[in-house]
């Protein structure tokens, strides 16, 4: 039953049937389904990213390629790509074909099966870093397991981290994710790291230092001050959770070589890059391998697996036993096949090249849109994700740069692209996916356009 796929109206033809001016969309359905959620959900929500969107958070009734659909009968182009892992797009039907056919020999043995080595065997072929691995449900969860895993090797106690990188909600990286204002983040040399939330132990404070990112001299002088320790470097190879921003050139093969000198572990979280900027990772695309990584969102396109990946002397402490690594509901049989499936076909179909071609349209388009428009707006990204925001420069480097986005602007150019039928992740960030159609990437740049004349 589960698998019965929903069918979709799906506009084709955008060039003819597109007039912003005729759109105004109710979202009656959700709005009153949202106050019941709030009875029983916690804010009416499941994650607190879903809280965010105007004039409340929507119920979606269901996706199918590139479309998503709201109780309202509200047709998006979408962009948010649910956060990012549906890199083929919604209900992809041999995806789904898998994961019918594994479910029915049976859900979960919490035990090894087939399917789980074959997955671990294909990440071994494909991801330069991957010798050992270990499946999780989340990336919050690989990335505590990676910096575990790192303290144990190296007997030091703490890891550098970079300001606006998220690597999940628990403790000790709950911080440094955002700031208010340039004030809020301290000196450049001595960053405040701003907790995320309330209930964070003081201790989790002493676990991390904070650093702004793409910066090879700071990180340099930091580490001759704290090499000794620090256990691992955690970096998002291209900073994708504030802005869209590829790391500068050398940038990552300056952070391999610290890590090799101070004798600690270079982590990627590779939670956004891994599978989509290429099929290897970041660590593939840009040439640099670190010695532990962590994979999750497009690897299973909307099925919860993680993994963290490592060479095998970074690895070796969880195959001992000596670093715990456990999850009951681990490579479950219907993730797995997900996994596969989604892997399989991101291979045969060359869908990288694809999503790279895809985003470089889009970002050339929204760039010449905005230039014909008179418009602030700047489009960063390696293609397969990128972000618009509106500022009056073109160089951001690192999290502190982003803090001169125009975010009440970017909240109207979101909300208005969602008016017109196109759904954008509200902080300005946009996937692509193998179901996208040249079509729609040159609709969703016509729709921009029209929102960039008269957007103030
Ligand atoms: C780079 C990065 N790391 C880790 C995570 C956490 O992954 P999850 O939400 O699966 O726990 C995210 C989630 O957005 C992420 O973007």
């Amino acid at each position: 039953m589960f698998l019965q796929r929903t069918r979709v109206s799906i506009l084709r033809q955008w060039g003819c049937c597109f007039n912003p001016g005729a759109m105004t969309k109710s979202y009656e359905r959700s709005r009153a389904l949202f106050e019941r959620a709030r009875k029983s959900l916690a804010g009416g929500v499941s994650s607190e990213f879903r809280k965010f969107n105007s004039p409340h958070p929507f119920v979606y009734a269901r996706g199918e390629g590139s479309h998503v659909v709201d109780v309202d009968e509200n047709d998006y182009l979408d962009f948010t790509l649910s956060q990012g892992p549906l890199i083929l797009g919604h209900s992809h039907p041999e995806v789904l074909a898998r994961v019918e056919r594994a479910s029915r020999d049976g859900q979960l043995y919490a035990a090894l099966h087939l399917g789980e080595i074959e997955l671990a065997e294909t990440l071994q072929r494909l991801i330069p870093g991957a010798e050992l691995i270990r499946f999780n449900l989340s990336g919050s969860e690989a990335d505590h397991a990676a910096l575990r895993v790192a303290r144990a090797v190296t007997g030091r106690p703490k890891f550098l981290r970079f300001e606006g990188h998220y690597h999940g909600w628990f403790d000790n990286v709950a911080f440094a994710i955002g700031a208010p204002n340039l004030d809020a983040m301290g000196p450049r040399e001595a960053p405040t790291a701003v907790a995320w939330s309330q209930g964070l132990p003081d201790a989790a404070r002493g676990e991390f230092i904070t650093c702004p990112w793409n910066d090879l001299a700071l990180v340099e002088r930091v580490m001759a001050a704290h090499g000794h320790e620090i256990a691992a470097i955690i970096t998002e190879p291209v900073m994708c959770n504030a802005g869209c921003i590829e790391p500068r050139p050398g940038y990552l093969q300056g952070l391999r070589a610290l890590a090799d000198r101070y004798g600690c572990a270079l982590i990627f979280d590779e939670v956004i890059t891994g599978f989509r900027i290429a099929l290897g990772g970041a660590q593939s695309y840009y040439g640099v391998t670190p010695d532990l990584s962590v994979f999750a969102k497009a690897m299973a396109n909307g099925y919860p697996i993680s993994a963290i990946v490592g060479r095998q002397r970074w690895m070796q402490p969880i195959a001992e036993g000596k670093v715990v690594h456990a999850g009951t509901m681990n490579a479950g049989n219907a993730t797995v096949a997900a996994a596969q499936a989604t892997i399989d076909i991101l291979e045969r179909d060359n869908v990288n090249a694809r999503l790279h071609r895809l985003g470089r349209r889009l970002i050339d388009g929204l760039r010449e849109a905005a230039r014909a428009t008179g418009q602030n707006a700047v489009v960063l990204g390696p293609g397969p994700m990128a972000h618009l925001g509106f500022a009056d420069t073109d160089q951001i480097f690192d999290f502190r740069d982003t803090l001169r986005y125009d975010k009440a602007k970017g909240a109207r150019f979101i909300n208005a692209m969602q008016e017109h039928g196109v759904r954008v992740i509200g902080r300005g960030l946009w996937y692509i996916s193998g179901a996208h159609t040249e079509g729609e990437i040159d609709h969703a740049i016509a729709t921009a356009r029209a929102v960039f004349e008269t957007l103030v």
